[in-house]
């Protein structure tokens, strides 16, 4: 059984799937994405109602910008919609929201969403809900390094002094503890070039549920897996972490 102490502080969830579940239901791929809005709304009440701290969702990648022009409005529509009705939840939950990821490539009007509904939550303190929006884990990365590399160049920063510690002050949000659990949907054994840095020691699992189907019983399965675990951080069972 689950109980308090095995509960994970981090759970990010590539959330994959949509197409599939609408392929399945013979409705277009936009039904899906709404469908998989609803499970993004369960995914939050539940790591509120469990106790997970940090919950990260992928809802965008790099390479989604790939994909038709009208499926990327459908999700930008969808994304305003979540913004627009579901802050005053976030509030009401106490809430905050975050996001990581370029997202100075989102449409203006979803863009200035974003930023209101992160400003009205940021004093929060019952949970953290971040969003990644335009994130590629390579994106991430590269735009770290490129901080980093104008400071050193303007002459305020000593390449000597960057070690892990200091490179990842300048990822998106160096405030989020690393993921310690990672979850993926719909089956695909991979990471999509998601939180490439941060998931160095993720515990990963992956379910074959779809991401509209995913609900508490899946994130209580996972949970369960996770606590089961043996993490080692390259240590050793039993031997004290110097
Ligand atoms: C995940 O579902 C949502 C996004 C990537 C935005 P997909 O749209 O990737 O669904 P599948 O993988 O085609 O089933
Ligand atoms: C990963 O899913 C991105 C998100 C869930 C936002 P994709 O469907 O884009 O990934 P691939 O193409 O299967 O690797
Ligand atoms: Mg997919």
């Amino acid at each position: 059984m689950v109980n308090e102490r095995n509960i994970p502080r981090h759970v990010a969830i590539i959330m994959d799937g949509n197409g599939r579940w609408a392929e399945r239901h013979g409705v277009p791929r936009s039904e899906g994405h709404r469908a998989g809005a609803g499970a993004v709304e369960r995914a939050v009440e539940c790591a509120r109602d469990l106790g997970i701290e940090y919950l990260t969702l992928y809802a965008f990648s790099t390479e989604n910008w790939r994909r038709s022009p009208q499926e990327i409005s459908a999700l930008m529509a969808l994304l305003r919609d979540f913004l627009t009705t579901k802050t005053d939840t976030l509030m009401k939950h106490n809430v905050r929201l975050l996001t990581i990821g370029r997202t100075g490539d989102l449409p203006l009007g979803v863009r200035k969403l974003l930023l209101d509904s992160v400003e009205k939550t940021k004093n929060n303190t019952a949970g953290t809900l971040t969003l990644a929006l335009s994130y590629g884990g390579r994106a991430e990365i590269a735009d770290a390094a490129k901080k980093i590399a104008k400071l050193a160049a303007m002459g305020k920063l000593d390449p000597e002094k960057v070690d892990e510690k200091l490179f990842s002050t300048y990822l998106y949000c160096p405030e989020l503890p690393d993921p310690d659990l990672m979850i993926r949907t719909s089956g695909e054994l991979r990471i999509s070039n998601f939180m490439l840095y941060e998931l160095a020691y993720a515990e990963l699992y992956v379910t074959d549920v779809l991401w509209p189907d995913f609900g508490k019983k899946e994130m209580l399965a996972a949970i369960e897996a996770y606590s089961k675990r043996e993490r080692r951080f390259g240590g050793r069972k039993n031997e004290e972490q110097k």
